[in-house]
């Protein structure tokens, strides 16, 4: 039996401790915001925060988050006032959506360790997310403006 929470709610979980993280969320939970690309931790699709630092949930085993804490886009704000998800709105980051909830969740992780982040933490953290549509103009503004900037 693993016991965790997800976004702050108690769960358990008694299955194979191999299941990925993801299958968890969308066909367990109902938590269809994280989203399946390649399934490798190559995409970042399925990026959730474990502990507040983000994670690729496709390469996370049920059995590796006992005792931990997994929020996902359901729950990085209350009501959606995250300054992450204002940015984006603000800046209408979006162009399809599909890698959207990803680069959320992997740029508010970002900015939980690094206030402040140049071009080049930036570049680091959001790498490995990748946007078909070709948005990274859009979401390198929203991190700054997120961050406090213009
Ligand atoms: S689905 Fe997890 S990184 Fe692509
Ligand atoms: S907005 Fe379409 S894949 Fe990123």
């Amino acid at each position: 039996m693993t016991t965790f929470t997800i976004n702050g709610q108690a769960q358990s979980f008694d299955g194979d401790p191999e299941t990925p993280l993801l299958w968890y969320l969308r066909d367990v939970a109902g938590l269809t915001g994280t989203k399946f690309g390649c399934g490798m931790a190559l995409c970042g699709a399925c990026t959730v925060h474990l502990d507040g630092t983000a994670i690729r949930s496709c390469q996370t085993r049920m059995g590796d988050i006992e005792g931990r804490q997994v929020t996902t886009i359901e729950g990085l704000s209350p009501d959606g006032t995250h300054p992450v998800q204002e940015a984006w709105r603000d800046l209408n980051v979006a162009q399809c959506g599909y890698c959207q909830v990803g680069q959320i969740m992997q740029a508010a992780s970002l900015l939980n360790e690094t206030p402040q982040p140049s071009d080049a933490d930036i570049d680091a953290a959001m790498s490995g997310n990748i946007c078909r549509c070709g948005t990274y103009p859009r979401i390198r503004a929203a991190i700054k403006r997120a961050a406090g900037g213009a």
